[in-house]
C-alpha cells in the first residue's frame, strides 16, 4: 500500500511541475485531491485495511496530502507569476516606434494669399472695408461709370436674381462707392477683399466664384505716380525685391486712364518660358486713375479730388506664386492640393 502512495506522489509531483496554467493546476487538484481525487479515494479505503496497518498508512497518506497541497500552493503562485509575464509581455509598448503624425488644418490656398496681400497693403496704410457680395445693379454697374446697354456690361457675365436690379456683384469695384460713400469727403485708403461671380464657362482659367482685393486711395494730390509706387512695392513684397512691372494701356469705365500691369515672369524671369507664354510678363491686375464721374457719384468734388484704384484676382496670385496651373482646384477640395499649397 506505501509503494503505491509513494508511487501516486511521484507522478502526482510530475504532473503539477507540467501543469503550465492556472486552469490546469485546477484540473490536477481534481485528479489528486479533490472530492473525486485518487488521493482521497485512498484515504477513504484506509478502513478497509487491517488495524496494523491503518494508521501506518493513514500517517503517510496524510503526509502526502499536505505535501501536494503545499507543492500546488507554490507551483499555482509561479504559474500566476508566468501568466503576468506573459500578459505584460503580449501587451509590451514599444516606445522607440516613431508617433502617427496628427493631419493639422491650415489656411486655404485662397485665404493665404489674401492674408499675405492684406498684409503688404495694410503696411502702406491701407484699410480693410467691407463691403457687400450681393449688389444692386447700380453699385456693380451705373455708379462705376457703366452706360446703360453699354458692351463692357458684357464683359462681365453676371449672376443675376429673381429680384429686379440685385445681382451678384462681378468684381469687388462697387465697393469703392461704399467706401467713398462712408467717408466722403474725407480722404482715404482702403482695400475690399471679397468674393465676385461670374456666369462663365468653368475652365483652368476661370471659376464661377472667386476672390478679388480692391484698393482704393483717394485724396488731394494723388497722381499716377502714386499709383505705380504702391503697385511696384506691392509687387516686390508680394512677388521677391527686385521684380518689375509694366503698364499697359487698357479701359475700364470706372478709370481714367485704365490700364493693365505685368510683373516680369517670376519664373524666367523675363526670358520666356511656359508660363509667361514666352511673353517674360503676367499680368496681375487692372488699375487707374479714379474717372471724374465716379468721384462725383461717391461724393468728391474731382476738381479738389483724385485718386487712383486697382483690382486683382486673388486665386490668380496665389496661382503665380505657388505654380498652381488649374483654378479649379482651389474650390474642388482634394486634400491634396490643400495640403500641399
Ligand atoms: N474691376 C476690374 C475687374 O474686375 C479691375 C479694376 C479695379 C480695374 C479697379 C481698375 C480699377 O477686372
Amino acid at each position: 500500500m506505501n509503494g503505491q502512495l509513494e508511487a501516486l506522489q511521484q507522478e502526482a509531483l510530475a504532473a503539477l511541475t507540467a501543469a503550465q496554467s492556472l486552469t490546469e493546476t485546477e484540473a490536477w487538484y481534481h485528479e489528486y485531491l479533490g472530492r473525486k481525487g485518487r488521493l482521497t479515494a485512498i484515504l477513504r479505503s484506509l478502513g478497509q485495511l487491517s488495524k496494523e496497518e491503518r494508521p501506518l498508512v493513514g500517517k503517510r497518506a496524510n503526509e502526502i496530502k499536505e505535501a501536494l497541497e503545499q507543492a500546488l500552493k507554490q507551483r499555482q503562485e509561479s504559474v500566476a507569476a508566468e501568466e503576468i509575464q506573459r500578459t505584460l509581455a503580449a501587451e509590451a509598448v514599444d516606445v522607440t516606434l516613431p508617433g502617427r503624425r496628427p493631419i493639422l488644418g491650415k489656411l486655404h490656398p485662397t485665404n493665404q494669399a489674401m492674408r499675405e496681400m492684406v498684409e503688404i497693403l495694410k503696411q502702406m496704410g491701407f484699410q480693410v472695408f467691407d463691403s457687400p457680395e450681393v449688389e444692386t445693379d447700380d453699385y456693380n454697374f451705373g455708379l462705376l461709370n457703366f452706360p446703360p446697354d453699354h458692351p463692357a456690361r458684357e464683359m462681365q457675365d453676371t449672376f443675376f436674381t429673381t429680384r429686379p436690379n440685385v445681382i451678384l456683384r462681378t468684381h469687388t469695384s462697387p465697393g469703392q462707392l461704399h467706401a467713398m460713400r462712408k467717408y466722403a469727403p474725407e480722404p482715404i485708403r482702403v482695400i475690399l477683399p471679397g468674393k465676385c461671380y461670374r456666369n462663365e464657362d468653368v475652365t483652368a482659367r476661370s471659376e464661377m466664384m472667386f476672390y478679388q482685393i480692391e484698393g482704393l486711395a483717394i485724396g488731394h494730390r494723388i497722381t499716377f505716380s502714386d499709383l505705380k509706387g504702391t503697385l511696384l512695392n506691392f509687387a516686390n513684397q508680394m512677388y521677391g525685391e527686385g521684380r518689375k512691372i509694366r503698364f499697359r494701356k487698357s479701359y475700364f469705365p470706372f478709370t481714367e486712364p485704365s490700364v493693365e500691369v505685368d510683373v516680369d515672369c517670376i519664373l524666367c524671369g523675363g526670358a520666356g518660358c511656359r508660363l509667361c507664354k514666352q511673353t517674360g510678363w503676367l499680368e496681375i491686375l487692372g488699375a487707374g486713375m479714379v474717372h471724374p464721374v465716379v468721384l462725383k457719384n461717391g461724393g468728391y468734388d474731382p476738381a479738389v479730388f483724385s485718386g487712383f484704384a486697382f483690382g486683382m484676382g486673388i486665386e490668380r496670385q496665389a496661382m503665380l506664386k505657388r505654380g498652381v496651373d488649374d483654378i479649379r482646384l482651389f474650390y474642388s477640395n482634394d486634400v491634396r492640393f490643400l495640403a500641399r499649397v
